[in-house]
């Protein structure tokens, strides 16, 4: 490799470990392949040397044979070799590249610049300290220009290369760049974005890249290289309040219990003062360990395992801050959601969120907005689809320790994801806690479920009736209910016909609202199990994760859930209620199992044949398994 140091050849030992020592820099570039892009990361490549010999020489022979610069090198195509592979689908995200010089090393993380992109975008700037804006001199600031500044300023990024290349076909007038850099300035002051290096660029004739160019006498700011090996990063996270999630509670021995993980920021020594949320125990710090030994200051960046003065419970997801400047608590927030999954956000559906390193359950109480990437404007939202951008509510299902994003990316930043299929759906930016969420309390109650089910005589429980229209399962509900009824038991049936006509009144049946109609009737079971009562609930509900959020809300063999399984051919062709043959006609909309999903359940307490089985038969089997579970 012919690295721009000697070193490597004649001190090896001694090159690697100013290697070591050299900071790191993270940036993103946006634009696209028009605007140079791929010239531009491919001449930083070339310049830093960190390209093999024999790339090189294939280099020199594709430029020759494909390139498209008359013979000379043609740098674009170091990168779009990689552009290729992803166009072909094997799925390169986003593409990081790494390269060092003399005096830094680099990630930059290149992602693809259109508008079907955006969840890439947002990937890629995650971790990055600069952003490196292309604009092509001859075009000036776009639409797509103004997407990606607001996406870069979205996620935090406060430091601009405004890179406007192409200066050799506009002749290096100052007069376009200065036009160009106006224009800039005004809609970044907008977005936020006040840190702005503007720099006049040839990528392709490597003008101002490294060396400060002849051809822009009037221009006396850093070349890119320049700009890239000296910008300041990110020391703001060590004077920002101490903040570390723990990773995992360390116990090799019992002389030893210390807590892992990764400094978010601010610093820590040993007899400072802190505390663990949210539970709010406080303790000090005894001992920094590392690998290297015990150290005597820890900063933000830094990995260790804090032992503590004092035996507190401590657990992974904790984050443990200093006690003088504590993050904040709560369980309902305002955030930005970025969505990044093809299946839409539902709002009222359970998913995972993690946060620094704790897991918890989510859900959008609320999508208000949702923000037009091209324009900025502000749209009404009843979901999200794939990439699109929201400020909505989100509620978890307990406290959590958390800072605005502003403040702190790692306990303000957040993922969700699905809980059927493990994907990251969305990324989140928490902006406040809604303030319902600490003036909320929990009133305590002196009667409670035991005592209501025991002058019953009964143990509370939900038989959850799923499956498709006409499939049965309110006939046989109503037969179940009567049984239990007989024998003395206190019931209720919640069918869905019915409780659409009072408190599900305003829904209809898109997914979204078919979310909300089955959040709304889980909520209302678990009541009625509180009450001590024995609830049928004869839903469609045709998704699995709503079923399975209806599950959780209750304990533990609480809920039974009977698939009545009656094929689509079968229910279509007893159609009692003349419903699928309209939905054929096509006069009712998102029926399900013809334009609406049902997702049959993977593993019901109880499951319901009525092509082989009679409604009496049905009925008999769930009260009998009813009474082997101990239920009745
Ligand atoms: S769910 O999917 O949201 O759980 P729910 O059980 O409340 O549905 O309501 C289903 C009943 O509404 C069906 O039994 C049928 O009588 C009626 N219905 C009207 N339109 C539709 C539709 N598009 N899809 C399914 N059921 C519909």
């Amino acid at each position: 490799m012919a690295h721009v140091s000697d070193l490597i050849a004649t001190d090896i030992e001694e090159y690697l470990s100013a290697h070591e020592r050299k900071s790191l820099l993270r940036f993103i570039t946006c634009g696209s392949v028009d605007d140079g892009k791929s010239t531009l990361i491919g001449r930083l490549l070339y310049d830093s040397k960190m390209i093999f010999e024999d790339q090189m020489t294939a280099l020199e022979s594709d430029s020759k044979k494909v390139g498209t610069q008359g013979g000379e090198i043609d740098f674009a195509l170091l990168v779009d070799g990689l552009a290729a592979e992803r166009e072909q689908g094997i799925t390169i995200d986003v593409a990081y590249r790494f390269f060092s010089t003399e005096k830094r090393k680099f990630i930059v993380a290149d992602t693809p610049g259109h508008e079907q992109y955006t969840r890439n975008m947002i990937t890629g700037a995650s971790t990055a300290d600069v952003a490196v804006i292309l604009i092509d001199a001859r075009k000036g600031v776009l639409t797509q220009t103004r997407r990606h500044s607001y996406l870069v300023s979205l996620i935090g990024i406060r430091k601009v290369v405004l890179a406007i290349n192409k200066m050799d076909l506009v002749n290096y007038d100052q007069g376009t760049f200065a036009h160009i850099l106006g224009d800039y300035v005004d809609f970044a002051a907008r977005i936020g974005l006040t840190d702005i290096t503007a720099i006049p660029l040839s990528a392709l004739k490597g003008v101002n890249m490294v060396e400060r160019a002849a051809e822009t006498p009037w221009y006396n700011g850093p070349s890119l290289m320049e700009y890239l090996e000296t910008v300041e990063t990110a020391d703001a996270k060590r004077h920002s309040p101490f903040r570390m999630p723990v990773q995992w509670v360390n116990r090799p021995n019992l002389d030893f219990r210390g807590f892992s993980g990764q400094i978010a920021s601010g610093e820590i020594r040993p007899g400072d003062a802190i505390r663990v949320q949210p539970s709010g125990r406080t303790s000090t710090v005894a001992r920094i360990v590392t690998q290297d030994g015990d150290l005597k200051l820890a900063v933000a960046g830094q990995s260790v395992t804090l032992s503590l003065a004092d035996e507190i419970d401590i657990s992974r997801g904790d984050v443990i801050s200093r006690n003088d400047a504590p993050a904040g608590i709560a369980d309902q927030f305002e955030a930005t959601l970025v969505w990044m999954a093809d299946a839409p956000m539902l709002p009222g559906r359970p998913y995972l969120m993690k946060i620094g390193s704790k897991l918890v359950s989510a859900s959008i109480t609320e999508p208000k907005y949702k923000v037009h990437v091209n324009t900025l404007e502000h749209l009404a939202a009843k979901k999200l689809e794939l990439n699109e951008i929201g400020i909505v509510n989100v509620a978890l299902d307990q406290q959590i320790a958390f800072d605005p994003y502003e403040e702190n990316a790692t306990t303000g930043g957040f993922i969700l994801i699905d809980r059927i299929s493990n994907a990251t759906v969305g990324a989140g930016m928490i902006h406040f806690a809604l303030r319902r969420s600490e003036n909320v309390h929990w009133q305590a109650v002196d009667v409670a479920k035991a005592q209501r089910a025991a002058s019953k005589g009964q143990k509370p429980a939900i038989l959850w009736f799923t499956g498709l229209s006409g499939a049965g399962k309110s006939t046989i509900a109503n037969l179940v209910e009567k049984k239990l009824h007989a024998m003395g038991r206190h019931t209720y049936l919640l069918d869905g016909d019915n409780v659409r006509h009072g408190l599900n009144k305003d829904l209809g049946f898109t997914d979204t609202d078919r979310v909300e109609n089955i959040r709304r009737v889980a909520e209302v079971s678990k009541l009625m199990v509180d009450a001590g009562l024995i609830v049928m609930v004869s839903f469609i509900s045709p998704f699995r994760s709503e079923r399975r959020m209806a599950r959780e809300l209750v304990e533990a063999g609480e809920f039974l859930e009977v698939f009545v399984d009656t094929p689509l051919a079968v229910a279509e062709q007893r159609d009692v209620k003349g419903l699928y043959k309209k939905a054929r006609k096509g006069e009712i909309k998102n029926f399900t199992g013809i334009d609406s999903p049902y997702e049959p359940p993977e593993n019901p307490e109880i499951r319901i044949d009525t092509t082989t089985q009679s409604v009496e038969q049905a009925a008999d089997a769930i009260v009998k398994n009813l009474a082997e579970k101990g239920l009745i």
